[in-house]
């Protein structure tokens, strides 16, 4: 599984945010092969160095559990392309961090530093605004991966010993999706979702910060690589039962949360450095020049306008925007890749509808086509539709609501009815018309031949 593969298939479920989707690509493959390159370093230190791919195939200690044909399958590093993967330090692809060790050959203690050499991880820190597509992304990442995979909502989490989930339970997901071999977990990735709600809140007292920064402290060593205890199959958490001893260093973890309000932390720091001390940050040049380009865009100006600034300010979002953000120095530390998404405008939005494996529009077509009903759309009710989901500010999360609302009507009036298609015009959209029904027994066709059939 190549990265561009990886990229192809994002393609077919997530529209836009083409940097995420490649950022997440080169980080899955690089992922397959830091485990590869990683475990029989660990376990079988005398025969990785020199050995070709198929002998270190008998010798790998996952053979005896049947678990390694499945990796190099899905890896795409094995025997099929033998070239690709396993250079062990002798010859490293750029990828390797460290080339100092390998000057001069020849000692043994250069020979068993060579051994040592390991690829470390990247872990990967997603944000951007809410309804643009990073939950679905990890959700669309997670089906075509081959390792086991979590997903983690983080608002539920609290420091060890208060009510709701702890740390841990992160790295127990994980191990229930491993089918409870620890070794396989050990090579998961772990997606740590809305994770800007760990951010200490200002004003909230320490002592008190149950869900906040005390989290993002108990979070740093997993993140880095410690040993995780986890409690058995069954073992309920409070009977301490049977532990499993699970160890992160070579987990992935990819983090993901809105950072609402974002955006203005990073243009006060761009202000403060260009204007200096003491400069006001909301400058008078930015609010004429957007009003200017309001008069030139046609749709919802002040929207449009919004986002592309946003996403701007965004793109140029460092570590330290996080600190102020609420999140502690080290826990941004441990996330070197900071991954901005876009924000989606009106014809991604409309893309959304209908070009997604499993989007909006066929959805409802299914729907009513189960009471033998053809819905159709025009596309300007689709452009509609979308200008209506920018002004919600919701991301493609505003199309559902739009959607149900549009077909509340038709979906309380069809099932039991002679009528055999729905057609949704823009003025339907805008409400200034009803749907058009045909009726089995109506001779007006009409309507049918205008309508534009939309389907995936
Ligand atoms: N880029 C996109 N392509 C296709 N569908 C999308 C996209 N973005 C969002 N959607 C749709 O909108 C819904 C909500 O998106 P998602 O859950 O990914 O938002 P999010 O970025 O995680 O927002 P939040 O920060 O609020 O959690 C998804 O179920 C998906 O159907
Ligand atoms: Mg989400």
């Amino acid at each position: 599984m190549l990265p561009t593969m990886i990229f192809e298939y994002l393609n077919r479920h997530v529209v836009g945010q083409e940097y995420a989707k490649k950022v997440l690509s080169v980080a899955v493959y690089n992922h397959y092969k830091r485990i590869y390159n990683n475990l029989p370093v660990q376990n079988s230190q005398t025969q990785t160095n020199t050995n070709p791919v198929g002998t270190q195939e008998t010798n790998h200690p996952f053979t005896h559990r049947g678990l390694k044909p499945h990796l190099l399958h899905i890896s795409g590093i094995g025997n099929p392309f033998p070239g690709v993967g396993f250079q062990h330090t002798v010859n490293p692809g750029g990828d390797q961090k460290s080339t100092s060790s390998q000057t001069a050959p020849g000692s043994a203690i250069l020979d068993s530093k060579q051994h040592l050499l390991k690829l470390e991880k990247s872990n990967i820190l997603l944000l951007g605004p809410t309804g643009s597509g990073k939950t679905l992304l990890a959700q669309t990442i997670a089906q075509c991966l081959d390792v086991p995979f979590a997903i983690c909502d983080c608002t539920t989490l609290t420091q060890a010993g208060y009510v709701g989930e702890d740390i841990e339970s992160v790295i127990a997901k994980l191990l229930q999706d491993a089918n409870y071999v620890v070794e396989r977990a050990q090579m998961g990735i772990v997606f740590l979702d809305e994770v800007d709600k760990i951010g200490a809140i200002p004003g909230i007292h320490q002592l008190r910060d149950v869900g906040g920064e005390g989290v993002q402290q108990g979070m740093l060593k997993m993140l880095e690589g410690t040993i995780v205890n986890v409690p058995e199959r069954n073992s309920s958490r409070k009977l301490r039962g049977e532990m499993l001893q699970v160890d992160t260093t070579n987990i992935l973890f990819v983090a993901s949360g809105a950072y609402s309000g974002l955006d203005r932390l990073i243009a006060r720091r761009k202000s403060e450095k260009y204007l200096g001390f003491g400069a006001t940050p909301a400058a008078e040049s930015p609010g004429r020049r957007a009003a200017t380009l309001a008069d030139v865009a046609n749709m919802s100006p002040s929207t449009e306008r919004d986002n592309k600034e946003k996403d701007m300010l965004l793109q140029q979002v460092e570590a330290r925007d996080l600190i102020d953000f609420g999140m502690i120095p080290e826990f941004v530390g441990r996330f070197p890749v900071l991954v901005p998404f876009h924000t989606l405008d009106r014809d991604m939005l409309t893309r959304i509808l209908t070009e997604p494996k499993n989007a909006i529009i066929p959805q409802y077509q299914m729907l009513f086509s189960m009471d033998k009903v053809e819905l159709t759309f025009d596309i300007d009710a689709l452009n509609a539709i979308a200008s209506l989901a920018m002004e919600r500010k919701t991301g493609a999360r505003g199309l559902r609501a739009i959607m149900e609302s549009l077909l509340l009507e038709p979906m309380f009036e069809v099932p039991g009815s002679d009528i055999v298609s729905v057609h949704i015009t823009e003025q339907c959209v805008k409400g200034v018309e009803k749907p058009q029904y045909v009726k089995r027994d109506d001779s007006n066709e009409d309507d049918i031949q205008q309508a534009q059939h939309v389907h995936n």
